[in-house]
């Protein structure tokens, strides 16, 4: 099989969203801290009613609808999650009520902070490069989280996001996974621990966060370009690619990142006589250093990254989505209308795990059918309900509430129809033994 890669694509994000300047304002933080300190506009929120496994449902279901997907045809289901809800069983196996009559699905949670979702999309993709030769079937990808943090300076780098992607040869976005490289290490940065008080929020080390990210950024792309060396001939760095798309937390991280990234690029093609790197000389831990390196990558962002962060400036963090929501800007735009474009992907989750890995746009039957449904979601964009500061603040209370309250059955405290957009699963209840029940809206 050639061209295994992402063969169709959905988007779901909630309905109900707050305006970063309210909440800079609530907060009582200086204005532009949020806007354009971190380079966030809005940020989309999930009420009581919604969980990772009703987000997970919406999305796939989304997708097996809006191409036609056979339920018969899919071999392998993989989620890629951080949003646990239970310890041992996984998202997946809620999935299966979506295929009544299939029961032969391989595959269930891969879980690390954002980098899951990553992960999953590889993994399906070893799995139709093994399988697809054998009987024909294909993969779907499942990427979601609820990206929620307790009050304080973390609580405005929030969102809510879910992907499903149909892996399968011959695809529209083949994945060339062939050439991922990684940078993997064991940091402190951002975890969620199990404690006496069940609590959906992380524990966060900020600056040692940002820091990861970054250092990831320079290894990642180190150890990509040395491995693209050795079997391509002709590689020109990031001139070879169209766009590149980042595990977007904020914009403003995107924009730190690729300044990091464009260095390094620089850095590794100007070799001395003796054919070493050439010394780097500005650091990004310095302000000024990062600074620099800012201007230095302004064409590259303005043209490669910077047009494709509609979904992360108007949605947040949505966690292991978060990357993924570049492609689709990507393929809603008129860029990739013509021949076949490159692209490069960096994935990043706390912990830590990152990675690399370039892919393709080819020009498919299915590309505009793709494009279609990338448009519908921007525009849905402007179909959400606007809420201020303090009803967010409410809402995450009214999560809490759900979680910690001992009154069974559990049932959440918002009605359907003032929070979902229409075809939405939500949670309907929990039982004494917290099982839960999901409902179509
Ligand atoms: N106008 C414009 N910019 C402002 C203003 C203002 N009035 N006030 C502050 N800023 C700028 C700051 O200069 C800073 O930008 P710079 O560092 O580029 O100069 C930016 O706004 C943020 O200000 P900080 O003081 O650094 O923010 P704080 O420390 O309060 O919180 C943080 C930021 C650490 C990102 C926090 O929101 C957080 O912990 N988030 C979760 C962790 C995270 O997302 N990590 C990223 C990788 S891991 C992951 O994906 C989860």
């Amino acid at each position: 099989v050639t061209d295994v890669g992402i063969g169709a694509i959905e988007l779901y994000f909630p309905q109900n969203y707050v305006e970063q300047s309210d909440l800079e304002e609530y907060n009582n933080i200086p204005s532009g801290k949020y806007t354009i300190g971190l380079g966030q506009q809005q940020m989309g929120f999930c009420s009581d009613n919604e969980d990772v496994v009703s987000i997970s449902l919406t999305v796939t279901r989304q997708l097996l609808q809006t191409y036609k997907i056979p339920t018969d045809s899919i071999g392998c289901l993989v989620v890629g999650t951080e949003t646990m809800i239970d310890k041992s069983k996984s998202v997946k196996t809620a999935l299966m009520d979506l295929f009544p009559d299939n029961s032969d699905i391989e595959g269930v949670d891969i879980k690390n902070a954002c980098f899951g979702g990553a992960q999953a999309l590889l993994h399906a993709i070893d799995w139709v490069t093994v399988n697809h030769p054998v009987d024909k079937k294909n993969a779907i990808v499942v990427i979601a989280d609820i990206a929620i943090y307790e009050d304080g300076p973390a609580r405005c780098t929030g969102g809510a996001g879910a992907i499903a992607f149909l892996i399968c040869p011959n695809a529209t976005i083949p994945i060339d996974r062939q050439f991922s490289a990684c940078h993997m290490k064991n940091t402190w940065d951002f975890f969620k621990p199990i404690t006496a008080t069940a609590s959906e929020y992380p524990v966060v080390d900020g600056s040692l966060s940002l820091a990861s990210y970054l250092e990831a950024v320079r290894q990642t792309y180190t150890h990509f370009m040395e491995k693209v060396a050795r079997h391509v001939t002709g590689i020109d760095g990031l001139n070879s690619f169209d766009a590149v798309f980042f595990h977007s937390p904020f914009t403003k991280m995107v924009q730190k990142g690729l300044a990091v990234m464009n260095y390094t690029d620089s850095h590794l093609r100007h070799k001395d006589q003796n054919g070493n790197g050439v010394e780097n000389k500005l650091d990004a831990n310095d302000r000024a250093g990062m600074t620099r390196m800012i201007e230095l990558s302004s064409e590259v962002w303005k043209n490669k990254t910077d047009p494709y962060l509609v979904f992360n400036r108007r949605i947040g963090n949505m966690y292991t989505p978060s990357l993924f929501a570049q492609l689709l800007a990507y393929l809603a735009s008129d860029k990739c209308t013509t021949e076949e474009h490159n692209i490069l992907f960096f994935a990043y989750g706390s912990g830590l795990a990152s990675a690399i890995f370039p892919g393709r746009v080819r020009q498919t039957p299915n590309l505009e059918k793709i494009r279609d449904v990338a448009k519908q979601c921007i525009k849905r964009l402007d179909s959400r309900q606007q809420f201020s500061a303090e009803e967010f603040t409410k809402t995450l209370k009214k999560r809490e509430n759900f979680l910690h309250s001992n009154e069974f059955p559990k049932v959440p405290k918002t009605s359907s129809e003032s929070s979902l957009f229409p075809n939405t699963y939500f949670l309907d209840n929990m039982d004494e033994l917290y099982r839960r029940t999901y409902t179509l809206h």
